[in-house]
């Protein structure tokens, strides 16, 4: 059900979700300071309550309001990256709602670059918890008709067009090490990479603390993944093998393909070869080629290069059964 703007606050502020666009996919959004607001996002994603979630906030000012300190190092990663794709791990406030961090010590915040949601945001005054807005290990959405698709006609969905990014936002952690001094680590690849990070900030990140790793419980394997089985390959002439022996099993396939080269004889997604494009369709495609109910899912893997991390990263997952 689509709704418009002045609804979508009202909506919310009465403590009810509403589906709100980003430049990076559709999160689904609830007033962050209210208890059952937070409950009824979990129980429609079916979502354990041991997967925290990201505050979407209206601008920077706004961090110490969740955060019990915003370092100059977090100071910096928002000043060049927000609004964008970017959230940031910190220390949170003993008055955060752990419903929200999952009983964790930390708060992720983002502020995302979307007109109409930094509306929402603004003329509501609230922070909005927002995972995206799909099932639990289910595809992300990037359209409207995504979330539909996936959690049903019933829920409020403010229609903002088109997510830009198409894959979820890089997540770091800033946090003081125990000399005191503050570092900063990468949680989960985004099309906002780890280097323009180390660029703009000029501080290289700290290698993936292994105990805090296990604290991103997103992050396990079984996510993003269609309904349908996904087989990768990593050249074309594997996946016509493959198609081949599928077809002469009778079973249907379908195909997501790198932009050159031979096409199998079956309903095929062309995606373009450059990552920042590819991002932007990829999770379109997936939804699109599920819609097909075919037995399987072929897909050509983009290369193993860092432009294509965040990529392959989401893709893996989607594969692993
Ligand atoms: O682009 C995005 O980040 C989208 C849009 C809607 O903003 N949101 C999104 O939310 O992808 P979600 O809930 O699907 O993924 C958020 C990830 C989860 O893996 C969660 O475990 C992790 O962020 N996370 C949230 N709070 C955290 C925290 N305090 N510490 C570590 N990880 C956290
Ligand atoms: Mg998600």
């Amino acid at each position: 059900m689509r709704i418009r703007l002045e609804e979508a606050i009202n909506v919310l502020q009465r403590g009810d979700v509403v589906a709100i666009p980003t430049e990076t996919v559709y999160g689904l959004a609830a007033d962050a300071r209210n208890e059952s607001a937070l409950q009824k996002i979990y129980a429609i994603k079916e979502r354990p309550a041991n997967n925290p979630l990201i505050v979407h906030i209206a601008n920077r000012h706004q961090v110490i309001n969740w955060a019990t300190q915003f370092p100059e190092l977090a100071q910096k990663m928002a000043s060049a990256f927000w609004p964008g794709p970017l959230t940031i791990v910190l220390d949170a406030k003993p008055e955060v709602s752990k419903t929200l961090t999952a009983g964790q010590e930390t708060v992720a915040l983002r502020v995302p670059q979307h007109l109409l949601t930094l509306a929402l945001l603004e003329k509501s005054g609230l922070g909005l918890a927002a995972p995206s807005a799909n099932k639990y290990t289910q595809l992300s959405p990037t359209r409207p008709a995504h979330v539909e698709r996936g959690l049903g006609n019933e829920i409020p969905v403010l229609d903002g067009g088109d997510c830009h990014i198409g894959i979820e936002s890089t997540i770091v952690q800033v946090y003081q090490d125990i000399n005191g001094a503050w570092q900063w680590q990468l949680l989960r690849a985004g099309m906002l990479a780890e280097a323009t990070i180390e660029a703009a900030i000029e501080q290289p990140s700290v290698t993936l603390d292994k105990r805090i790793a296990t604290k991103v419980p997103g992050q396990h394997l079984l996510h993003y993944s269609p309904t349908t089985p996904l087989s990768v390959f990593s050249t074309r002439e594997d996946l016509l093998k493959a198609f081949l022996t599928h077809q002469q099993n009778g079973e249907a396939c379908a195909a997501l393909l790198l932009d050159e080269g031979r096409v199998p004889d079956c309903f095929s997604i062309t995606l373009n070869n450059d990552p920042v494009k590819y991002a932007e369709r990829l999770y379109d495609a997936l939804h699109r080629l599920d819609a097909l109910q075919v037995s399987v899912i072929l897909l050509e893997m983009p290369p193993n290069e860092p432009a294509w991390i965040a990529i392959l990263d989401r893709l893996q997952r989607a594969a692993f059964r």
